[in-house]
């Protein structure tokens, strides 16, 4: 086995070897979950495709299971040269792009359609080219569904919530609405979060149901209450120093990889979701339907205080929220 330093010391920024005329490019890309994950598979797709896009000349080869860091160390990895690119979420670039923030205001969005729309849309993309001056850009989005509380006990109302430790994403947003709900937020890498929960160290997650099943947190947490108090996509992202560094037809290819791959996404995550609730019931999870009035009013003046103090970014929220 490598050890963390020494696969570090394979990751030094973009590979790019000049063989006769041609450029071949290797770029390096983290992420932090398992590689039977559909956004795994998505990527890989996205690899495939930008390899055959560009003729061969650009390879992605794909850390998975956060063997380079977390998703903040990944993102940092970036932001000094040290890495390519890396898959995150929007809750964890809020900390790095306060734009990505937008996507982390809870019940923002109606449906899946308008998450959908938000995603394509030209507020999405801005927000995708907003954090050029920070180190990376996005280029693409994947969804990750709604997010929902669990916990060892059901979550009815916000009531339950109250005095509760709840893991969340090193996210602003995050916090201030697990406040409002009445309980102690408690940031944590996901990769934490399996041994805090059986700890004890919290007593609540949220996440979307894939990723508590998948990462087993439901051996030691067994109600799952859909609440879906937000939708958070994954986001892809490359430094910017390299993205505009690559030769143009490798930029390209990339760009209608990554474009493609959120599609695949799509189907990959209904698939997902389908079969991860029936690995759900089959291990004993209790799904709590809950009226969502109470949650929302109990986040409500997020808006308010967002519009105060952060006008530019309210803006942004405000628009997909329109869309
Ligand atoms: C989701 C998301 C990940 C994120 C995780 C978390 O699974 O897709 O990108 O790391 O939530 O809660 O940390």
């Amino acid at each position: 086995m490598l050890g963390k330093k020494s696969m570090l010391a394979m990751v030094v920024g973009a590979t790019i070897a000049m063989s006769g005329a041609v450029q071949a490019t290797t770029l390096k890309l983290s992420h932090n979950m398992d590689t039977s994950f559909p956004v795994h598979k998505a990527m890989k797709f996205m690899a495939e495709r930008a390899k055959e896009l560009s003729g061969g000349d650009l390879k992605i080869r794909i850390y998975p299971n956060g063997q380079l860091g977390s998703q903040r160390e990944s993102l940092e990895l970036i932001q000094n040269g040290a890495l390519d690119m890396a898959k995150s979420n929007a809750a964890e670039l809020e900390a790095f792009a306060k734009a990505y923030g937008a996507f982390n205001l809870p019940y923002l969005f109606d449906d899946q359609d308008h998450y959908y729309r938000a995603l394509e849309s030209d507020i999405g993309k801005q927000i995708l080219q907003s954090s050029e001056a920070n180190g990376f850009v996005g280029i693409t989005y994947y969804d990750a569904g709604a997010r929902s509380f669990y916990a060892k006990k059901a979550i009815n109302s916000p009531a339950d919530i109250k005095g509760m430790k709840v893991r969340v994403q090193p996210s602003p947003t995050a916090v201030e609405m697990i406040k409002l709900l009445g309980g102690h937020p408690t940031p944590l890498a996901f990769g934490e979060l399996y041994t805090a929960l059986q700890q004890g160290v919290v007593d609540a997650a949220e996440n979307n149901l894939p990723s508590m099943t998948m990462n087993r947190h439901s051996e030691v947490t067994k109600f799952f209450s859909m609440d879906e108090h937000t939708m958070i996509p994954d986001v892809l992202v490359i430094s910017a120093k390299v993205w505009k560094e690559l030769p143009e037809h490798e930029r390209n290819a990339l760009s209608q990889a990554a474009a493609e791959s959120m599609q695949e996404m799509r189907k990959l995550w209904a698939e997902s979701e389908i079969a991860e609730r029936e690995s759900a019931e089959k291990q004993g999870v209790e799904f709590v339907t809950v009226d969502k009035v109470p949650f929302q009013q109990a986040v409500a003046p997020m808006y308010d205080t967002l519009k105060q103090e952060d006008p530019e970014l309210y803006q942004l929220v405000d628009g997909l929220r329109n869309l």
